[in-house]
């Protein structure tokens, strides 16, 4: 038995050394939480997912990638792959579904392109399945696939989980009819789909019962072929891995450096994929909003805001990044001097151990998206701090908020109330500190990536294994 993994992205990005090209292993929040439960769990994988490098690149290279599970690579030709990526998932899914409906460019043939990518997917997994095989089909590129899979193999094990929002009813029902259905049956084709949180199941199952007309008991929806439950399983990090950072000594290192360079200050840190739902003008103005109100904060604190280059394709990121650098721009010209940026920005990928010193190094985590469906980097942060010290705040807007309790919530839509937050995480006591991080790192000890995918998969089994043992339906 082995676990087919499907997501958009395969996890190993393709490196130049010199004249060499090799394959690595990568490691975004996905892959890390699928491939260190495969290799805890030692279970045989194969991922498949769309190939950002040619066909004999890879045919090329393939023995020269050292992960410990198969790749599949699905070829995508250019103009589908932009309508189905750029376009439908991007420009119309990812919009709606984090509530920017107006942000939405639906066309028809980006719609005939999802559905295209989806066959195609399908396709390619029916032709590497084998009986007992366990189908984890992730995230909003490929929510038709459970159903194809479940035509074309009809006894398999599909779970399905969405790694964003499922939106309320009200935003769901701006989609045009054909693809409001083609989603909800696509995902009610696995035996288990889940969420983050309960709201986006409460979502999903009222969308279910007022555009497919059909009622669940007790959260699961029955079928001629199958039943499927729908769950909530928030998403979570590999907390042994960021709390144990902290003593690395080249992180160490790193975070001496950036205290002795802002020793005389408070420093407070963002970082997040450059993304209009992160929230980021909202936290400029915010800071913007604080250093007005708070003067005596002024060259007593540096905010070092991270941005990380993402869909640079698409028109809506391009635009947001001008308008967070005019941002900048305005704070630091309006606000500093020839002695202190306030704002000190980087738009570029950090790499793992700085991540850490900046976590680590930092008094205030400010984290406002405007819609998240989970937001890592929250629970990255607190993780990371062995010592205990530092401040969360967090954005309500996130499913993060309601497991970290003891963050400092704000809604990031109101600067007034987010600059006074800034201001009183910035005072508050070690202490309380030590206090709140205690608390929730004891959570997070536990609710870890190891739990969330166990408790995923065995779901999926037992949800596939009781409908075989029970009466047909
Ligand atoms: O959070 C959803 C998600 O699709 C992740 O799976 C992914 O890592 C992230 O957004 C970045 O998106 P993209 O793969 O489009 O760069």
């Amino acid at each position: 038995m082995k676990i087919i993994n499907i997501s958009y992205r395969l996890p190993l990005s393709v490196k130049k050394q010199n004249t060499k090209t090799v394959f690595t292993p990568s490691s975004g929040g996905l892959a890390t939480a699928v491939l260190s439960y495969t290799q805890k769990s030692e279970q045989k994988l194969t991922w498949v997912g769309i190939a950002d490098f040619d066909r004999n690149t890879w045919e090329n290279h393939k023995n020269e990638f050292e992960g410990n599970f198969e790749i599949e690579p699905v070829y995508l030709d250019r103009r589908l792959n932009r309508n189905f990526y750029n376009i439908f998932s991007n420009s119309v899914l990812w919009a709606m579904f984090h509530y920017f409906p107006s942000y939405m460019e639906y066309n028809e043939a980006a719609f005939e392109a999802y559905k295209s990518a989806n066959e195609i997917v399908a396709k390619r997994v029916s032709e590497i399945y084998e009986p007992g095989d366990l189908i984890w089909v992730h995230d909003y590129h490929f929510m038709g696939l459970p159903k194809l899979l479940r035509k074309l193999l009809p006894d398999a094990q599909i779970g399905f989980f969405l790694h964003i929002p499922f939106p309320n009813f009200e935003i769901f029902r701006i989609l045009p009819s054909k693809a409001k259905r083609y989603i909800l049956e696509g995902i009610l084709g696995s035996n288990l789909a889940g969420f983050h949180t309960w709201d986006n199941v409460i979502h999903f199952t009222e969308c279910v019962e007022k555009l497919l007309g059909l009622s669940h008991r007790n959260f699961v929806f029955s079928q001629d072929t199958h039943r499927t439950r729908i769950g909530s399983y928030p998403i979570s990090i590999d907390f042994e891995k960021f709390h144990n950072a902290y003593d690395k000594p080249e992180v160490a290192k790193l975070r001496s450096e950036i205290r002795e360079l802002y020793q005389d200050k408070k420093i407070i840190f963002s970082v997040d994929r450059l993304d209009y739902t992160k929230g980021i003008n909202n936290r400029l103005s915010a800071f913007e909003s604080f250093l007005k109100k708070y003067p005596e904060w002024r060259e007593k604190v540096v905010f070092l805001l991270v941005i990380v280059p993402s869909r640079e394709e698409i028109t809506k990121y391009g635009e947001r990044k001008s308008m967070i650098e005019q941002s900048v721009g305005r704070i630091n010209g309006a606000m500093g001097n020839y002695k202190w940026s306030p704002v000190v920005y980087q738009y570029q990928s950090v790499e793992f151990d700085k991540l850490i010193a900046l976590y680590t190094s930092a008094d205030v985590a400010l984290i406002s998206p405007v819609r998240d469906g989970m937001n890592l980097v929250a629970k990255e942060y607190v993780a990371s701090r062995k010592d205990l010290r530092g401040v969360l705040v967090l954005s309500l807007m996130t499913g993060a908020s309601k497991e970290l309790q003891e963050a400092i919530a704000i809604n990031p839509f109101d600067k007034e109330l987010t600059g006074y937050r800034i201001a009183q995480a910035l005072d508050m006591d070690e202490k309380q500190q030590e206090k709140r991080m205690r608390h929730m790192q004891k959570y997070l000890a536990k609710h870890d990536v190891f739990r969330w995918a166990t408790r995923f998969l065995t779901d999926t089994i037992d949800m596939h294994d009781h409908d075989n043992k029970a009466q047909p339906l």
